[in-house]
């Protein structure tokens, strides 16, 4: 079941954090703050028997929609999880009439690349040394249709 995250769930969330993402786990403060004062933000966990098998942050930011984080427990992995947290996450850019899907990910997170093209992602730009490490990124957009009206333009 996909639903809202809370406070509650953040000891579950920052185990699944600290284990996907041990060079650079985000700290319990940054899932505070998207949790409490990031106005874009939406955190939905996928829970199993009371236990959190994964999450994913969105970020509706008017007609632009971004997932700033998205993880899966390992034991929890390659059953479809991450594609329904997927799912989630390009319904509600939908239903918000978001131009574009993006998010950046390693070049070397060929699980993560896999699902994004699977869904259909493009890569769109390379961001060149994004990560602490070095490491380069992809940005990965997904068109989800926006208004599909006439929009009034200023000029
Ligand atoms: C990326 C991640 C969220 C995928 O979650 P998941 O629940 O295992 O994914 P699913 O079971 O729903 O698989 C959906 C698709 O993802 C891709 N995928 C998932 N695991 C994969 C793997 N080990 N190798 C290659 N492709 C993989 C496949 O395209 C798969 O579709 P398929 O089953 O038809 O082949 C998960 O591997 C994870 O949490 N990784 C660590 C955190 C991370 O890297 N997050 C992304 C940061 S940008």
């Amino acid at each position: 079941m996909i639903r809202k995250m809370t406070a509650e769930d953040l000891p579950q969330v920052m185990a699944v954090e600290n284990e996907s993402f041990p060079d650079s786990p985000w700290p319990q403060k940054e899932f505070l703050y998207e949790l409490n004062e990031n106005p874009f933000a939406i955190l939905s966990v996928y829970e199993e028997d009371g236990r959190i098998l994964g999450y994913i942050d969105l970020w509706i930011m008017y007609d632009q929609a971004q997932i700033a984080n998205i993880a899966v427990a390992s034991e929890a992995r390659q059953r479809g999880i991450g594609q329904q947290l997927m799912n989630d996450a390009v319904r509600r850019s939908i239903e918000n009439e978001c131009e574009f899907l993006s998010l950046e990910v390693r070049v070397s997170n060929t699980p993560a690349r896999s699902l994004y093209e699977k869904n259909g992602f493009i890569q769109a730009a390379v961001r060149k040394q994004y990560y602490e490490n070095g490491e380069d990124a992809y940005l990965m957009i997904k068109p989800v249709g926006g208004l599909n009206n006439d929009s009034i333009a200023c000029d």
